[in-house]
């Protein structure tokens, strides 16, 4: 199939690379000149494994191409792919400007070609804004009627930072909303190889699931991240309590990793847009409002255990490893980090930091941070995981004061091992 994605960030990428993978026709656009060049070349704007290879291989066979062109390449589509970013406003509620934009040029293009394509809303959005905001947009430009000129779908991502290829390949569920039945049976074409339950519902219902499943998956972390509190002050392992209630089929064992919360562009950003579409509503989301408040204050319990053992840090080294929200990418988006060297350098410490994928970007919230090796992060007065990269369970801990956000159990040879939740 003949597929554009309008929007090449870290969604827009992996979903072109995975389906120009699969022998689709797929032509990225992007309005950042300079990325769109990378591409061309094959280089990745991003850190994401396994993409830069398959990024070069579809390039090598034709499949992939990169432009800032969008009327071109819609206008020859069967399916275009809506992937912009849908930021935060202050207020918790979604910027919908990328949106509004994409569909703007989206229509502007279709207004005199004899093309039919199906419009699919990949980008998270809030329930209604399919309907309410793009469909309005694209008629509009296009002059032309949606459901019966070209087709319109919702159809969420879940795909993971870090694991997006195999994501991509291997997913649990496809979701399609659907404006009307033949636009559902376009995009359920385009999945057709996919092993794993296709669910078509209404565009709004399409929505929600993807808030609804971001949001559990969040409320699943703070959740355990209370047990685990609780567990600290007990002496107790939250770890072997999370194997013991992730035995029941009912609870999975799956993200129940306590430690100093969950970051990204994605939990924080969808639970905080969830509670303001709620409050709009006359709805007061009580328990969602606990999960970002704990996740808020989680970070800085690790602060709490370091002044058990370094009362005051001012002036001195204190170590930090992993700067990323997580392991095999360079995203600091949201990360617990932030807070906790916003913290430290707000306490007089001076604050020595390693990252292997993130220092760069790190650097220009943090110019005062001293980066270097992780053997010199170890150097110092105490030291603190942030992330739980596989390298540094490697590393000597061996007479430090260690305190742990991540469950490093190799660190527990350090002369002095605390764990945030453990
Ligand atoms: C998340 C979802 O997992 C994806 O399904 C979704 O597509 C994506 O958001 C999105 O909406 O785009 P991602 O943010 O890439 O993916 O990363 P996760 O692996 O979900 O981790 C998010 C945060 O939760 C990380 O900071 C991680 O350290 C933390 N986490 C995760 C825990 O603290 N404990 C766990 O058990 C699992």
């Amino acid at each position: 199939m003949k597929i554009s994605i309008v929007g090449a960030g870290y969604v827009g990428l992996a979903t072109g690379v995975g389906f120009a993978s699969m022998g689709n026709s797929v032509i990225c656009v992007d309005s950042d000149g300079a990325k769109v060049e990378k591409l061309k070349q094959g280089v990745l704007p991003i850190y994401e494994p396994m993409l830069g290879e398959h990024l070069q291989k579809v390039l090598e066979k034709g499949y992939f191409k990169a432009t800032t062109n969008l009327s071109s390449a819609v206008r020859d589509s069967d399916i275009i792919f809506i992937c912009v970013g849908t930021p935060s406003k202050p207020d918790g509620t979604i910027d919908l400007n990328f949106i509004e934009q994409a569909s703007k040029d989206i229509g502007d293009a279709l207004k005199d070609s004899g093309n039919q394509p199906v419009v699919v809303v990949k980008s998270t959005v809030v329930p209604g804004a399919t309907e309410g905001v793009v469909v309005p947009i694209i008629e509009r430009h296009s002059g032309k009627k949606a459901g019966a000129d070209f087709g319109v779908c919702m159809n969420p991502e879940f795909l993971r930072e870090g694991n997006a290829l195999s994501d991509f390949f291997n997913p649990d569920r496809v979701v399609i909303g659907e404006l009307d039945q033949r636009s559902g049976d376009v995009l359920e074409r385009l999945y057709h190889d996919f092993k794993c339950p296709i669910l078509r519902t209404s565009i709004k219902t399409a929505e929600m699931i993807k808030y609804a499943s971001n949001a559990f998956l969040a409320t699943k972390i703070s959740f355990i991240n209370e047990i685990g509190n609780i567990c600290k002050r007990l002496g107790i392992d939250v770890y072997e309590v999370a194997k013991g209630i992730g035995l029941d089929k009912r609870i999975s064992p799956y993200f129940l990793n306590a430690g100093i919360g969950f970051g990204g562009s994605c939990f924080p950003k969808d639970v905080r847009a969830l509670i303001a579409i709620a409050k709009k509503i006359g709805y007061e989301p009580k328990l969602l409002e606990s999960v970002i408040n704990l996740n808020e204050t989680q970070p800085l319990r690790l602060l709490e255990l370091l002044k058990k053992h370094m009362p005051d840090v001012r002036g001195k080294k204190i170590g930090v490893l992993g700067l990323t929200f997580k392991p095999e990418t360079d995203d600091i988006r949201e990360a617990p980090s932030i807070k906790i060297v916003r913290e430290l350098l707000k306490q007089g410490a001076v604050v020595k930091a390693y990252d292997p994928k993130a220092m760069d970007g790190f650097k220009k919230i943090f110019p005062k941070v001293k980066y270097c090796s992780a053997e010199e992060v170890l150097e110092s007065d105490a030291v603190l995981i942030l992330t739980e990269w596989d390298e540094f369970k490697k590393l000597d801990y061996l007479g430090k004061i260690v305190i742990d956000g991540r469950k490093i159990d190799e660190a527990k040879s350090a002369r002095v091992y605390e764990g945030v939740c453990w």
